[in-house]
């Protein structure tokens, strides 16, 4: 994505730092990648990737569902209209708050273990998440389908509870699988959606394949596709997906401005923005790329750090930058997912506001936090 360089400055200007920046071509972009690559499958957003209002409102123009992991998700899926086969109700320990409300707007369950089975509400309609026990290509954090992960049931389970859901009165429409987050080989998705197709003799024909989300911005996205459109065709089923990071990540960026340079053991630039605004490099130890927006006669190799009081708050650690100087800003890449998403107010530090870039011009998609926000819950 490549916005304006005095587009930028002019946001900076207007809207301060740290500032989310979002191109709205991009994300067009990335859907229509997406619809290139899967054909006609159903597309349900991970909104957990960036749950911005603006972003939720574009996506259901254009279409696409949501997947929903907690109430405040289900309550925003609701605000903006999104109904019944909008709508996945998904997560390890669903709380009756979820069941109520996924069962209100006629949302289908994702059921994560066979206890499930007797919590949903009457009559629901409902996937069954497998957990096919493979090693993925990504960080240990992001990997959902591995032996030792939380989530879903084992293969030797799925007919039981496809079974159990029947006998109680549920639509079992069929199979889900997610093995984790930013995968980068394509191969881990063939091996997973082969775990899936092993069971076509035990569980018979089925009506949807969920095959998740997860990739990775450089995987093979033609590849994944592939293999997934062959698994549905496996059950003669119908294709849903979920992306999340692919539909947003490359459209968001962190705009932040420096505040100062030190050169004590190692060459630090110190930004307005850190573990609070952007906090997958800490967590993931995640590179984002870094683009400077000035030039200067000398480079060097810098660490790029936070305002935070804690020594794990850096950004990112050896990059070749133009010597910075007080004032200037740099854009941290590929931060339109879990991003914003994961910033948080500790320090009580007012999260950013975030901004769209379509036609020529800015509008604000949240407003800059005020302090007075942070404690408006506490007595
Ligand atoms: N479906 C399910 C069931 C999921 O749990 C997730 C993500 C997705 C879809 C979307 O995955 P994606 O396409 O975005 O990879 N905070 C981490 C990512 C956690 C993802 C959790 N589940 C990060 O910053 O990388």
């Amino acid at each position: 994505m490549s916005l304006p360089t005095d587009a930028l400055l002019d946001a900076a200007a207007t809207h301060g730092t740290p500032l989310y920046v979002y191109d709205a071509g991009e994300l067009d972009a990335a859907l229509n990648r997406v619809r290139a690559a899967f054909g006609d499958a159903r597309v349900y957003y991970a909104m957990k990737a960036n749950p911005n209002l603006t972003l939720l409102r574009r996506l259901l123009a254009a279409g696409v569902g949501f997947e929903c992991v907690s109430s405040g998700e289900v309550a925003r899926a609701e605000h903006i209209g999104a109904v019944g086969t909008e709508l996945l109700v998904n997560g390890p320990a669903k709380s009756e708050a979820e069941y109520a409300a996924g069962s209100r707007l006629g949302a289908t369950f994702i059921v994560d273990r066979e206890e499930e089975v007797a919590l949903l509400p009457p009559a629901s309609r409902a996937l069954v998440r497998v957990n096919p026990a493979l090693a993925v290509s990504t960080h240990d954090h992001l990997a959902t389908g591995a032996l030792g992960s939380k989530f879903g049931v084992t293969p030797a389970q799925v007919p039981g509870v496809l079974g159990a859901l029947r006998s109680a009165g549920h639509t079992a429409l069929g199979l889900h699988v997610h093995i984790g987050s930013a995968i980068r080989d394509a191969g881990d998705f063939t091996a997973a959606f082969g775990c899936l197709t092993d069971l076509r003799d035990v569980t018979g024909p089925l009506t949807v394949l969920d095959a998740g989300g997860g990739w990775g911005l450089d995987a093979d996205l033609a590849g994944i596709a592939r293999e997934a459109r062959r698994a549905a065709q496996a059950f003669g089923a119908e294709l849903w997906v979920e992306p999340g990071r692919y539909l947003v990540a490359r459209a968001g960026q962190l705009l932040t401005r420096v505040v100062g340079t030190k050169r004590t053991g190692r060459n630090f630039v110190l930004v307005d923005a850190g573990m609070t605004e952007l906090l997958r490099p800490m967590l993931y130890g995640a590179v984002h790329p870094v683009t400077a927006l000035w030039d200067a006669a000398e480079q060097g190799v810098w660490d790029i750090a936070g305002p935070a009081c804690e020594s794990g708050d850096v950004l990112a650690r050896d990059v070749i930058l133009p010597n910075p100087g007080r004032g200037q800003l740099l854009l941290f890449g590929e931060a339109g997912a879990y991003g914003a998403a994961m910033s948080s107010t500790y320090l009580t530090r007012s999260r950013p506001a975030e901004v769209l870039w379509e036609h020529g011009r800015w509008t604000v998609m949240r407003r800059r936090e005020v302090p007075q926000d942070i404690w408006s819950a506490e007595e």
